[in-house]
């Protein structure tokens, strides 16, 4: 199994850096699909110049509905070195990615969209379908607290006891969505107050874990894809998530067999969900709690990046200047 190189964590905020120019774009022109397909494109263009052996296990989706990026697809320079050949001392790793994560946010310049990637050592992710994961998300003083067997109000109540505070106290973050109306009823019955967001639950996890962004737990269903990216980030952070596959459809329990689950209702741990060595990388798009926007000026663009990894537990913020007309590569960005 090869150990993640932690001179790799730069190298995958090059690539979100890349996703969310692109995206950053298309901010607020209405147009969800034209702003993903723009980080895809760059993401996919990206990768061509990092030296791993990648294989995407969360992406855009099966291989005949995406593209790019699709799950199965091989990325990165280790596959064809500049011999032509596999370059056998480039690590193999399993790749998640959601190249624009909260695509209705950039379309309508909302704060909190992100491009995202996370890495794991090979075979260390869950390989999940495309299909929902109900959630339950905690920063590291409630680590433990939680149990996804128990109801909303149970976990308020343990989540306010590990954090000395009243429920009174506690901000639960639930994605606005019809079927979400009886648990946020519950909790405004228990007492909580609830911040309820459109979209980007990958996001709202990891704010569990941010003090200043006054958010205690994140609760309700979202995608499964985004509940392994997001785990992987709680890994880092030291948080905890828990997880389990809810599906919309027979043809999506299909899917999940095929793919390995074979215990439908298990509830997943983050460290069951992004497994081994992890590295999680975000550049914010839109403006939000966790990161910056970016930023465009004549000629170049600023960005605001985090890269942690579960190994050390360091979060480093970066922030970025690109000066355009000294990329070649950029091109693209100035024909937008
Ligand atoms: P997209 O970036 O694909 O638009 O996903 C945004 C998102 O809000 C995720 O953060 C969340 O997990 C999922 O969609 C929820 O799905 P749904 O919109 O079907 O409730």
């Amino acid at each position: 199994m090869a150990d993640i190189d932690r001179n790799l964590a730069l190298e995958m905020v090059r690539v979100t850096e890349a996703a969310a120019l692109a995206s950053a774009r298309w901010m607020g022109r209405g147009d969800a699909k034209g702003a993903d397909k723009a980080a895809v494109d760059a993401m996919r263009h990206a990768f061509d110049t990092v030296s791993v052996r990648g294989t995407v296990v969360i992406g855009e989706g099966e291989r005949d509905e995406a593209p790019m990026l699709y799950i199965g697809e091989q990325v990165g320079l280790g596959w064809t070195s500049a011999m032509g050949k596999e370059d056998i001392t480039s690590p193999r790793v399993d790749i998640a990615v959601d190249p624009l994560e909260g695509t209705n946010l950039c379309a309508t310049g909302a704060p909190d969209s992100i491009a995202v990637i996370a890495i794991a050592d090979d075979g260390r992710f869950l390989n999940a379908p495309d299909t929902y994961m109900e959630k339950i998300a905690v920063g590291p003083e409630a680590r433990g607290a939680i149990d996804m067997n128990r109801p909303a109000t149970w976990n308020l109540a343990a989540v306010a006891e590990a954090k000395g505070a009243k429920v009174g106290d506690l901000t639960a973050c639930i994605l606005d969505r019809p079927r979400h109306q009886p648990l946020i009823a519950e909790v405004r019955k228990a007492g909580a107050r609830i911040r309820l967001i459109g979209d980007g639950d990958v996001s709202a996890a990891i704010a569990t874990c941010k003090p200043n962004t006054g958010v205690d737990i994140l609760l309700g269903s979202g995608g499964a894809p985004e509940g392994v990216l997001a785990a992987a980030a709680m890994r880092c952070l030291g948080g905890e998530m828990l997880g389990r596959l809810r599906y919309r459809s027979d043809e999506e329990k299909k899917r999940a067999l095929l793919m390995g689950v074979v215990d439908h209702d298990k509830i997943y741990r983050a460290d069951e969900l992004a497994q081994g060595n992890v590295m999680f990388a975000a550049t914010g798009v839109t403006e939000g709690a966790l990161l910056r926007g970016c930023h465009f000026f004549g000629g170049g663009a600023t960005t605001h990046s985090v890269i942690m990894r579960s190994a050390s537990g360091t979060v480093r913020f970066i922030e970025a200047t690109h000066d355009f007309t000294r990329k070649p590569n950029y091109d693209w960005l100035k024909k937008i």
